[in-house]
């Protein structure tokens, strides 16, 4: 039956449609719509083309395979030229029982026939790219381009350390390798990373970084890029006695120093297959790279030889694939996020979508440069991943698929997104350094969000140090609501802990001593155990020792704390947003209140620093001092503390069983003193 108008115009929108994903993907290296969304429109104008063959136009996409090369890489003819490979789309086990059914009935083979053996690997989700040895030496890299012709990428795949550039042993006078080039979800976790923190756009998935990093034109930024490689074929050989089943093939690359991956098996017939398939499946989220699925290869090359190809896909392999870890959704709402430590994350709420072996409902977006780079917004159809067992993230828009205000191209229906500026989970202000592309909620000690994780820091042992007030603990007081703010802590009585689930008395009792304990304490405790951004234990002395007591510290503008010692432009600015946050005030108002205090004394402002410009060194159990009270009181006399024995060193404190910083002090001729001289010391001048 010849195709109706309808289906003539479909298979033309579809070719149209194909062809501008094509060109995004293999010139620009930057796909509009994942795989399987692809896979879904080639093979409905397939089907169609198959249908009506006078719809099959020259132009189809479908008549050909891959990209084209590159203008700016030189043209590579492939001796023998790089074919595809059929893909079983049925994710069940009647992939695997499909091919065998297939190749059996192509070999003539009757049910009663032995079966035939399979080879089992994993399908690389990279680029393909064809290595050439001559005499044991990489002479050439090329990628596969149309399957003929390819581009020489040899520079930027130099680049790749797992790519030997001579084979060990004597190299045959031509062998070309065939293998993906890939990268690891590791390095392209952090390339994405680094690219965020600096504000620049990020790969969309480990795929994408490999095309980029072989094509990338500059050889020193495809090595920014690093990829790794498995061999898993043949090209052109000469002068090698072909070993005769693909197993054995593999083995001898690996024997020759070329990396083959370890995930790959031997089964005679399909059931071995299945469970293969079964197998991997289990451990794809735990792989160090991505895979979009399995392989096999009828394993006997006479056998390969004897099934030949069909349409430039070989009859002997096939790729049983999994489900996609790239699939579209629409962005029904973008919602912000407030982080343990503050920092606010643009989440999208999405229709749920099954991807990556689990239903996904919202996918994080970062931060929010990186939404404005990608431009999400609401009603938006996106593109999520989810591989590994990273969290789901919007990968990028698919731009022609934006709901616009008229039919016309005019305005998009919805407006970019921006972040709130006060947190959407207390109320608090939200500060973002020019410099940083996180933003964070200033209110720390007040913020729901924030609050397990500023408790537990405030208790902590160099904060004001409540021995038992513990991860657990923690939960179950803010869980219960008995605990909001570090204020809080100071309220609590035998009743109320005794109530909770699995407190004993005697424990309660020891953590209401702690708790009575922590009450007197040193001002720079104090303000280390605010949690201030950027403010650690050292920061905090010097703050402590500069000011002397809380409220003029707590006063001070930015001009006035960059007075202090190391407090730069930075940190001054988190202090005095800290400082500037009412909620914050109220907790320590509140804290104060509760009886927590410092003598005014042990604020050394204007103390003597007897020690001032001298390095010491700890070594061994000191009698009395714990190594950190040492520390303290050698920074709090002026002097400093380092880790390791030099001439610069001007005393190693020794203690019992002191080791090899003792033999080096002595081989240097540094002075040794024990816990009484350095106390001694540390009282000069009092
Ligand atoms: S064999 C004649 N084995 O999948 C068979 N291909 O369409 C040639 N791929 O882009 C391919 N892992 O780069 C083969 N273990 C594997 C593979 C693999 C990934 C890629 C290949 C090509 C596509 C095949």
């Amino acid at each position: 039956m010849p195709a109706t108008a309808a289906e003539a115009a479909r298979a033309a929108a579809l070719r149209e449609e194909i062809g501008r994903h094509d060109h995004a993907y293999y010139v620009l290296d930057a796909p509009t719509v994942p795989d399987a969304e692809y896979d879904r429109l080639f093979r409905e104008l397939r089907d169609l083309e198959a249908r009506h063959p006078e719809l099959a136009a020259p132009d189809s996409p479908t008549r050909r395979v891959g990209g084209q090369p590159l203008p700016e890489f030189s043209p590579v003819r492939h001796a023998v030229p790089m074919l595809s490979i059929r893909t079983e789309t049925d994710f069940g086990p009647d992939g695997a029982r499909n091919f065998d059914t297939r190749v059996r009935r192509a070999l003539g083979l009757a049910d009663g026939d032995p079966p035939v053996e399979y080879a089992a690997e994993l399908k690389f989700d990279g680029l393909a790219i064809n290595l050439r040895y001559e005499r044991g030496l990489l002479v050439r890299a090329a990628t596969r381009g149309d399957g003929e012709t390819g581009e020489d990428v040899t520079q930027n795949v130099r680049t790749i350390r797992a790519v030997p550039l001579r084979l060990r042993g004597a190299g045959p006078s031509v062998l070309e390798v065939r293998g993906e080039a890939y990268m690891s979800r590791r390095d392209f976790r952090a390339y994405n990373e680094r690219q965020r923190t600096r504000g620049l756009p990020t790969l969309v998935n480990p795929r994408n970084g490999a095309a980029g990093s072989i094509r990338q034109l500059d050889p020193k930024l495809a090595a920014e890029r690093p990829l790794s490689f498995f061999a898993y074929g043949l090209g052109e050989v000469q002068d090698w006695a072909v070993p005769g089943t693909h197993a054995a093939i593999l083995d001898a690359l690996q024997a020759m120093g070329l990396p083959v991956c370890g995930h790959r098996a031997v089964s005679p017939g399909p059931e071995g297959l299945v469970a293969f398939h079964a197998r991997i499946a289990a451990m794809r989220d735990a792989l160090p790279f991505d895979i979009d699925g399995v392989v096999y290869k009828v394993n006997d090359l006479a056998l390969q030889r004897e099934l030949g190809f069909v349409s430039r896909e070989p009859r002997w392999a096939v790729a049983h694939k999994y489900p996609p870890e790239e699939m579209l959704t629409t962005v029904e709402a973008i919602e912000v996020q407030v982080g343990r430590t503050g920092a606010l994350t643009p989440v999208a709420r999405l229709a749920p979508v099954f991807v990556g072996g689990v239903t996904v409902t919202n996918a994080t977006l970062h931060n929010e440069d990186e939404v404005r780079r990608k431009d999400v917004r609401v009603g938006d159809t996106v593109i999520v991943r989810r591989a590994g067992d990273v969290i789901p993230e919007v990968v990028s828009v698919v731009a022609d698929r934006r709901p616009m205000k008229d039919l016309f191209g005019g305005e998009p229906l919805h407006p970019p997104f921006v972040l709130p500026t006060s947190c959407p989970v207390c109320g608090s202000a939200v500060e973002k350094p020019e410099d940083e592309a996180i933003a964070r909620c200033t209110g720390g000690l007040f913020c729901p969000a924030q609050r397990k994780q500023a408790l537990l820091h405030f208790a902590s042992r160099r904060a004001l140090d409540i021995e038992g007030l513990g991860e657990k603990l923690v939960d179950q007081l803010v869980d219960t609501g008995l605990v909001r703010t570090p204020a809080d802590i100071y309220a609590l009585d035998l009743d109320r802990l005794a109530a909770l689930d699995r407190m004993a008395e005697k424990s309660a009792a020891n953590l209401l001593a702690a708790v009575e304990r922590s009450r007197t304490t040193t001002l720079s405790r104090f303000v280390y155990a605010l949690g201030i951004r950027n403010v650690g234990e050292a920061t905090a002395r010097d703050l402590a020792r500069h000011f002397g007591d809380l409220p003029p510290l707590m006063d001070a503008d930015e001009v006035g704390l960059q007075a202090v010692p190391d407090v730069g432009p930075v940190v001054a600015r988190s202090i005095a947003r800290f400082f500037a946050e009412p909620h914050n005030r109220e907790v320590i108002a509140a804290l104060r209140g509760a009886g927590v205090h410092w003598p005014i004394h042990a604020a050394v402002a204007a103390g003597p620093a007897p020690l001032a410009g001298r390095t010491f060194v700890l070594t061994g159990t000191l009698p009395t001092m714990s190594r950190d009270e040492a520390k303290g009181l050698i920074e709090a006399r002026g002097g400093k503390v380092a880790g390791s024995v030099s001439k610069k060193t001007d005393f190693v404190v020794a203690g019992a069983e002191a080791g090899s910083k003792l033999d080096k002090a002595r081989e240097l001729g540094v002075a040794v003193i024990d816990e009484a001289a350095l106390l001694a010391l540390a009282q000069e001048g009092e």
